[in-house]
């Protein structure tokens, strides 16, 4: 369980706030989405999650503990995190990205290898791809290998920035599924940033909107698509709904002829 409680973070000494008073609890084993418009505070309230960023004021609390109490390479292990825009070291092989938090945190040589094989059939890459350079591999490719990577160390919450965002839409699609798959099968709790709203829709039990540094919905994705008081979230939702419907009157006009 996640509690975010009242949390503020400023990077102009309280001039504005990427993120102001913002309080979210998420139960264990919940999928969650966060979406809202570039520079909304999505990043910023991730990233206060796992100590990236250290907020002003509120506090986040991860099964009872003020995170702020917990060393970070405790948090490492409970938190994976898959960074937007990927992130892999390019001078690294596939293997040492995989292996890089269990190493940090210290096991076994011998450990590692086994996992970071273990962690690359999960994923669905070829095991003669663990001696590649990241740019040996294309995008999908890469993206399968973060999360990966943050899947290594075993952690409990799964923090992810927009994961699929530079992918072309089939592997988007299919790797999102994927991921979805592996949520339920290893029991995460996954808090995923997107900006794409039938990503959101299809893959999450609950879409949390933000705007501004705070957050104007919060809901099942069923809920939020029927309706809601802010006009803005309206309009999003409506996307979506709008692009589904035309499909359908183009599959039933197609039946007809
Ligand atoms: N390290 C930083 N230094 C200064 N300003 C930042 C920093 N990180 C984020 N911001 C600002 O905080 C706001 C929220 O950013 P961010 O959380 O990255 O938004 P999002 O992920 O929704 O696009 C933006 O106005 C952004 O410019
Ligand atoms: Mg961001």
């Amino acid at each position: 369980m996640i509690a975010v409680e009242s949390v503020s973070k400023s990077f102009d000494g309280g001039a504005s706030f990427a993120v102001r008073a913002v309080s979210l609890r998420v139960p264990a084993r919940a999928f969650v989405a966060i979406v809202g418009d570039s520079g909304s505070g999505k990043t910023t309230l991730l990233k206060t999650i796992n100590r990236l960023i250290e907020p002003q004021q509120g506090e986040v609390i991860i099964d009872e503990e003020p995170v702020r109490t917990v060393a970070p390479h405790a948090l490492r292990r409970r938190i994976g995190y898959v960074f937007q825009g990927i992130g892999l070291f390019p001078h690294m092989s596939i293997a040492e990205n995989i292996g890089i938090t269990p190493r940090l945190i210290g096991w076994p040589e011998p450990k590692i290898r086994a996992r970071v094989e273990e962690l690359i059939d999960l994923v669905a890459l070829p095991r003669s791809y663990l001696a590649r350079l990241p740019a040996e591999l294309s995008g999908g490719q890469r993206q399968r290998v973060g999360i990966a990577r943050a899947l290594a160390a075993r952690p409990h919450i799964m923090l992810m920035d927009e994961p699929f965002g530079a992918l072309d839409p089939v592997t988007r699609d299919a790797l999102g599924a994927e991921y979805r798959r592996l949520h339920e099968s290893m029991r995460l709790t996954t808090l995923m940033v997107t900006h794409d709203i039938l990503e959101a829709v299809l893959l999450a039990d609950r879409i949390v909107v933000m705007r501004a540094g705070a957050i104007v919905a919060d809901g099942e994705p069923r809920a939020l698509l029927s309706g809601h008081p802010d006009p803005q979230v309206r309009t999003l939702m409506d996307m979506p709904r709008r692009q589904a419907e035309r499909v359908r009157a183009l599959l039933e006009e197609r039946a007809r002829e």
